[in-house]
């Protein structure tokens, strides 16, 4: 007598079931002319979203547009740091493209600095561009003419934030804020039908961990490698888990950091 149990009835694969799919959703990406931004932006398309894609230069956003699956999509160039705009920015916008089911905000900058050389003026920056611009997203999107109910608002914060990272402790500090303010939106915007999570990537192969690359040399780039089991990440792996913090899989999830590391915090 054989252990195995099979089916009683035989039902065909359901083939057609992908719950990850985007179809009809317009979904907003900054960042979208570089690295993580702009390969989420890709990835996001070829699952059926329309796309609002931003960034500063006008070239590469172009060249993000004419790399996008299916129609629809928009450019808008804009600069985050400019926060005060960002508000009446995201009106403007969303007047033109209808109010969006999500927003993956990828935009960011990274400046490794020892605390001892930093002067006020590099914290500004680094914090009003990856922090106040995060928040002020945030009071954007929660607009009623800016997000259909059941949206989701993802950010991109850094491993930076959870493990120690010397010389880069105004980054760290700007995106540990991130997941702070994760914790608290995740929450309080469930009343406007907004659920907030973040993705937590550690080293992932783009044009701003290519920066880091230049300061070390390749033996000691090797050795910050070697802290991730699984190797480098590529954008399309945080893409991937923007992906699934956009559709309706994380439809019980907020207020949540998702660790996209390849082992490297374990
Ligand atoms: N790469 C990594 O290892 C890594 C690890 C953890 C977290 N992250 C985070 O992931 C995000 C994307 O990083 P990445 O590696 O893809 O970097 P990247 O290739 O350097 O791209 C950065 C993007 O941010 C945009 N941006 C920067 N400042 C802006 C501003 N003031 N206004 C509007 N757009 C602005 C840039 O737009 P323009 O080029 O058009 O100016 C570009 O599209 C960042 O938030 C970063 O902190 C990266």
């Amino acid at each position: 007598m054989s252990d195995v149990l099979t089916p009683c009835v035989t039902k065909p694969a359901d083939t057609g079931f992908n719950p990850l799919s985007l179809s009809g959703r317009t979904i907003m990406v900054t960042g979208a002319t570089s690295g993580i931004g702009q390969a989420s932006a890709i990835y996001l398309s070829r699952l059926g979203a329309r796309l609002i894609v931003t960034g500063r230069n006008p070239e590469r956003l172009q060249a993000t547009l004419d790399a996008l699956s299916g129609e629809g999509h928009q450019g808008h160039l804009f600069d985050l740091a400019d926060i005060e705009k960002i508000v009446p920015w995201m009106k403007t916008v969303c007047a033109e493209t209808g109010p969006l089911n999500g927003l993956a905000h990828c935009a960011g900058v990274q400046a490794t600095r020892p605390i001892q050389a930093v002067k006020p003026d590099f914290i500004q920056e680094v914090l009003t561009q990856n922090l106040a611009a995060s928040l002020m997203l945030a009071q954007a999107f929660r607009l009623k003419a800016c997000h259909v109910s059941g949206a989701s608002l993802v950010y991109v914060s850094s491993s930076a934030a959870l493990k120690t990272a010397p010389g880069n402790v105004v980054y760290a500090a700007s995106k540990g804020g991130i997941i702070s303010a994760v914790k608290g939106l995740g929450v309080e915007l469930v009343r406007d039908g907004v659920r907030v999570n973040a993705v937590a990537p550690a080293m992932i192969d783009t044009p701003m961990s290519d920066q880091f690359r230049a300061l070390l040399s390749e033996e000691n780039f090797q050795r910050v490698i070697d802290l991730h089991p699984l190797g480098l990440g590529r954008p399309d792996d945080v893409a991937a888990a923007i992906a699934f913090l956009l559709a309706d899989t994380s439809r019980w999830i907020t207020g949540s950091i998702l660790t996209v590391d390849g082992g490297f915090l374990a």
